[in-house]
């Protein structure tokens, strides 16, 4: 080992962040930067790739700074990212054709609807493991390919090329225009309704029912492989890029949940619970959706199921942006602080219609409950509660496509740093909720698996002895009250559906 450190990118949906890691997985630095969140028409949710491109140069220039480090410290980066969201650019200048299209953007549900005409929403989840829905990123291109001037033109002579924000990066980090890589992992490949989960390959069938040209695609790797290095102009330049995992999958490996039976819930911008069943393809009898979890070099895929809860952290984003409640986003801890329970109110954030295990995407967001008793106090209680809920219906599903029930549940993510939201976590859940000490497990993950491909790590056992736990959360709640609110939760929920004129 000659560098001490790893570098990791990670590209998601509020921020771009580099973090460097040391061999115990340890972070040494940080760099951060918020992208703007365009909003153009209800349900559109866009960003500005050339922005999050700048800001992925600058925060790697930041992590480097604060610690006087260079690119001789650093073995290998990982890139890791927002799933999902669309990037589409012309590969002779760079430009993007659109602004990225986020992945909890709703535009596209006519182009769900018209091909769900035949066959209904699961049309391909054998194939892909996923159902139709506005959220994947094979709708949100071939919205681009009808909707932007000559787009389509320029895509079928060979000019224009897709990518996630992990593929956007990789490309313009090992040179864009010239030479760029233009990769993507399984991972992220099995987000866009177009890889075959068992061949790993993109499906020609379905591409040409999408007619999305097969040459705008990248090429499929796995998730730990040296996939290029750092263009001569960037300050990295040299190191190579060895590792990518979406960020959902990479807080999985950052969890060290290698084994089948063994799950993480990550509390972000959304909240997503990936259950891991190794080298088996299960489909989901209760809406979960199958999905890769990680390839490493030429071993076997692992797969997994997931929950994939859209609104989580960004609903109190929303009280802040949208309504003012709050002045930053930890002040809502301290409002919901003020009392014992919800009051009676109930928010269902169904702000890109509901995800797991409903997937309705004629949902929209409701509170329901209100009295003039209700205050902010309780509206800021029933903002974190929405996501405990969720995340217990989601559960629910895993418990009953798995064989054998989940006894504890590891989180991770910017929202577990809120005890009163792990505590009531624990009582809706009725198990326990462990907090691992490093919380930055996406870049963890994302880094773990670049370094395993150069050999900074040796084996996952090296990355097991990694893990340890820094705080549990025992459920106290009794078993009546929680099937309470349970029971109310569910109408509240029913209260969203029909919402689409
Ligand atoms: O599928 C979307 C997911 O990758 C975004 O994650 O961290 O922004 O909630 P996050």
């Amino acid at each position: 080992m000659s560098n001490k450190y790893v570098i990791a990118i990670d590209q998601g949906t509020t921020s771009s962040r580099a973090i460097v890691f040391d061999h115990a997985g340890e972070v040494v630095s940080v760099g951060q930067k918020e992208h703007e969140q365009i909003f153009p028409a209800a349900g559109w949710v866009e960003h500005n790739p050339i922005e999050i491109w700048d800001n992925v140069r600058e925060v790697i220039g930041t992590a480097l700074a604060k610690e006087n480090l260079t690119r001789h410290d650093i073995e290998v980066v990982g890139i890791t990212n927002q799933r999902e969201t669309t990037v589409v650019w012309d590969k002779h200048t760079g430009e993007p054709v659109y602004n990225a299209i986020v992945w909890q953007d709703t535009r596209t549900q006519d182009i769900v609807d018209a091909l769900s005409a035949e066959g209904g929403i699961e049309r391909y989840k054998d194939r892909v493991g996923l159902p139709l829905a506005t959220y994947f990123a094979g709708t949100k291109i071939k919205w681009i390919l009808e909707n932007v001037d000559g787009a389509r033109e320029r895509a079928e002579a060979g000019d224009l090329l897709f990518g996630t924000t992990d593929t956007w990066v990789l490309w313009n980090l090992t040179g864009g225009p010239e030479g760029g890589v233009h990769t993507t992992d399984v991972t992220n490949a099995s987000r866009t309704l177009f890889m075959n989960l068992e061949t790993l390959q993109w499906d020609e069938q379905i591409l040409a029912d999408f007619g999305v040209p097969a040459s705008m695609l990248p090429a499929i790797k796995s998730s730990s492989e040296v996939y290029g290095t750092v263009a001569s102009n960037q300050l990295l330049r040299e190191v190579p890029v060895a590792g990518i995992l979406g960020d959902q999958q990479a807080a999985t490996f950052g969890q060290a949940a290698f084994g089948a039976g063994t799950a993480k819930n990550t509390y972000g911008t959304g909240c997503f619970l990936i259950f891991n069943t190794g080298q088996e393809i299960v489909s989901s009898s209760n809406g979960l959706i199958t999905t890769l979890a990680y390839k490493l070099g030429d071993a076997a895929p692992v797969y997994a199921l997931e929950g994939s809860i859209a609104v989580a952290g960004s609903l109190v984003q929303w009280l802040r942006d949208n309504i003012g409640m709050i002045a930053s986003a930890p002040e809502i801890e301290e409002l919901a602080s003020h009392v014992e329970d919800n009051g009676g109110v109930y928010i269902v954030p169904a702000f890109s219609g509901l995800f797991a295990p409903y997937w309705r995407s004629d949902a929209r967001g409701a509170i329901v409950g209100l009295t003039r008793f209700a205050d902010k106090h309780h509206i800021a209680r029933a903002a974190l509660e929405s996501t405990a809920f969720q995340t217990r219906e989601v559960l629910d599903a895993v418990n009953a496509d798995a064989e054998v029930p989940l006894t504890e549940l590891k989180v991770d993510g910017g929202m577990v740093a809120n005890e009163h939201l792990m505590q009531f976590q624990a009582d809706i859940l009725g198990v326990p909720v462990v907090r691992p000490k490093v919380t930055e497990t996406t870049a963890l993950g994302a880094a773990y698996a670049a370094g395993l491909a150069v050999g900074f790590w040796k084996d996952l056992g090296e990355l097991e002895a990694n893990w340890s736990e820094d705080k549990r959360w025992e459920p106290v709640m009794g078993a009546e009250e929680r099937e309470r609110s349970l029971r109310l939760w569910k109408k509240a929920v029913t209260r969203t559906f029909d919402w689409v004129d």
